[in-house]
């Protein structure tokens, strides 16, 4: 989705900070970049393509000023090319704006503007707000002023930035569900859509809420609410540091988190103590569980309803955010409504959780503190996975599970397995410390067109979790299905073409989901079998195998067995050229319905 960032500094220039900062949020996906910055005028240079093809025709140097906006646009109104690339200007080239979401009214607004003399020159939405702000300015208002009436005639999702000539040296930032940080800095100061943008210069951070209206100049940074009153917001610190957003010698992020998901799960499980005292809030007031989420969160979502059905008894349900409000008439006040984001920015999940607001407890699970979703939940659990920078959630997917499985043993009383969570990390660290014989194995996949993965029980959910990464990143056709479900249907499709991935731990399902691999391997499919060392002569007849520590049983599984699959996905977008960590068509942060 489309990533905005917003400066004012004392002593730079602005544009060479705007461009490195904007860099940072490329793994946000975009296909169009653009940069303004002001001094006495407006310049702006801006272009479809990747950053470090656009900056080689960007040519900064002839950009003046300390203050200015930048954009990186994922095209939702209007093809992605130059001219419908941010910033945006009125017709005078006075104002000029950065925005990320939707503005849903946009039409009946450019109709009116038409039809009051106003010519534009994109397709987009978002071209009708420096004619607005303009408008309004011509009234004789200021820029926030004007800003604070915009927003009263714009309806949508949007984060908003623009510069203006009239008011030299400043700044001027709005939001509304889609998110909005500050960044103080010395003599510093920054708006952003997240974090990783602004961590070299500071992490000083304020969260506006919706529609307020925040004001950088060289003197610093002034909010306001809808009314025009200055609020007195507090300036949280965040412990992410820039090398955590940095490669570090890796050749992917992609590659950099999976080597970091032991200590997401590490870090995560640090959170047992606050996820108890949650727990000791709710336990005695809840009949009933659901999780809400998309994508990957959906599936560590899965996860929980098997842990918590099997030890708990407590109902628990699944939706995916955007079918939520087919169920939301099933929540009540002794609902506890669980809502899982890595980004806590899902546009599909906020809304589902607004409306479980009115009804329900509700709970997110979400590795970006201050994001919204930690902002409009009743309890919150941070999982500690630190910044996520490639698109396809791993290390979050890891802390989430992390953060999950100790909430269904502490709702459990679940000692032993609180006791088998603390070893997970050592049995990820093994499995990543050879990692080349599945690479060798995995690499010869890569002409190959679709694959299944079946798994029984808990890990089911990790066979959903291992074809998405599939799916994402190398654009081969992958589908999870539960073991026993494959005779009910797509073994009609299984044949030498398509290789099936066995998930394999020891456990009651051990024997049947072993049943299931001869099917398919019957039936002439290649089975690339996952399972324990100590299972080594009966998976040998597979294809190709990769094993795991015997002592990793069914119940944890899904916590170490993701990470071979994780890892074959990566090896076979790389065989094929492929940049895993922005794959096509996808964002990370995704801010529209
Ligand atoms: C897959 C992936 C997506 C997200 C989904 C929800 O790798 O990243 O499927 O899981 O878009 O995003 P969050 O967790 O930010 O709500």
């Amino acid at each position: 989705m489309c990533g905005i960032v917003g400066c004012v500094l004392k002593q730079k220039n602005a544009a060479p900070i705007l461009l490195d900062c904007i860099s940072k949020l490329e793994y946000r996906g975009y296909d169009s970049v653009g940069i303004a910055t002001e001094n006495n005028k407006i310049y702006i240079k801006k272009d479809k393509g990747k950053i470090i093809d656009v900056n080689t025709n960007l040519d900064l140097a002839d950009m003046e000023g300390q203050s200015g906006i930048a954009h990186v646009r994922w095209a939702t109104h209007g093809d992605p090319n130059k001219l419908n690339s941010h910033p945006h200007t009125d017709e005078e080239g006075s104002i000029a704006v950065v925005h990320n979401g939707i503005i849903e009214n946009y039409d009946q607004i450019k109709a009116r503007l038409i039809s009051e003399g106003h010519e534009f020159k994109s397709d987009t939405d978002t071209e009708v707000i420096p004619h607005l702000l303009k408008d309004f300015m011509n009234e004789g208002l200021s820029l926030e002023e004007a800003m604070r009436e915009t927003v009263k005639v714009i309806h949508g999702a949007y984060a908003i930035a623009a510069v203006c000539v009239d008011e030299p040296g400043k700044v001027v930032a709005t939001r509304k569900d889609s998110p909005l940080i500050v960044g103080i800095g010395d003599g510093e100061f920054f708006v952003a859509s997240d974090s990783p943008a602004i961590l070299k210069y500071t992490n000083n951070i304020i969260y506006p809420e919706r529609d307020e209206i925040v004001t950088l100049t060289m003197d610093g940074v002034n909010i306001t609410d809808i009314e025009g009153n200055v609020l007195d917001k507090e300036i949280e610190t965040i412990d992410w540091t820039p090398e955590m957003a940095q490669k570090e010698g890796f050749d992917h992020f992609m590659i950099k988190e999976i080597y970091e998901e032991s200590d997401a799960v590490r870090n995560t499980l640090t959170e047992k103590e606050s996820i108890r005292e949650i727990i000791d809030d709710v336990k005695d007031d809840i009949n009933k569980i659901v999780f809400v989420a998309c994508g990957t969160s959906y599936h560590a979502s899965l996860t929980g309803k098997y842990l918590i059905e099997s030890m708990s008894g407590i109902t628990t349900e699944v939706l995916l955010a955007s079918e939520f409000k087919y169920s939301a008439k099933t929540l009540d006040e002794r609902t506890l409504v669980i809502f899982i984001s890595q980004s806590g920015e899902t546009a599909d999940t906020l809304k589902a959780l607004d409306v479980a607001n009115e009804t329900s407890k509700t709970l997110a699970i979400v590795n970006v503190a201050g994001s919204s979703a930690t902002r409009r939940a009743k309890y919150v659990i941070q999982t500690q996975a630190g910044p996520e920078i490639g698109v396809a959630a791993t290390k979050t997917y890891i802390s989430q599970l992390t953060a999950i499985y100790l909430l269904a043993a502490l709702l459990a009383d679940n000692q032993e397995l609180l006791d088998k969570l603390e070893k997970v990390p050592n049995y990820i660290d093994e499995i990543l410390e050879d990692v080349e014989p599945l690479k060798i194995m995995t690499e010869k996949y890569k002409y190959t067109d679709d694959f299944f993965y079946i798994g029984r029980g808990f890990v089911y959910p990790t066979a959903l979790e291992g074809a998405l990464k599939l799916k994402e990143i190398t654009y081969i056709h992958g589908e999870g299905y539960a073991a026993g479900e494959l005779k009910h249907g797509p073994l009609a499709l299984i044949d030498n073409c398509i290789p099936v991935v066995v998930i394999l731990p020891p456990g009651e399902n051990h024997r049947k989901t072993m049943s299931n691999l001869e099917e398919v391997k019957s039936r002439g499919a290649d089975v690339i079998g996952i399972g324990a060392k100590s299972d080594e002569g009966i998976i040998n007849k597979s294809k190709d195998y990769f094993l795991i520590n015997d002592e990793v049983d069914d119940i944890i599984a899904p916590l170490v067995y993701i990470i071979p699959l994780q890892l074959m996905s990566y090896y076979i977008a790389v065989e094929k050229n492929f940049d895993p960590d922005k794959p096509k068509n996808l964002a990370k942060c995704v801010t529209v319905e």
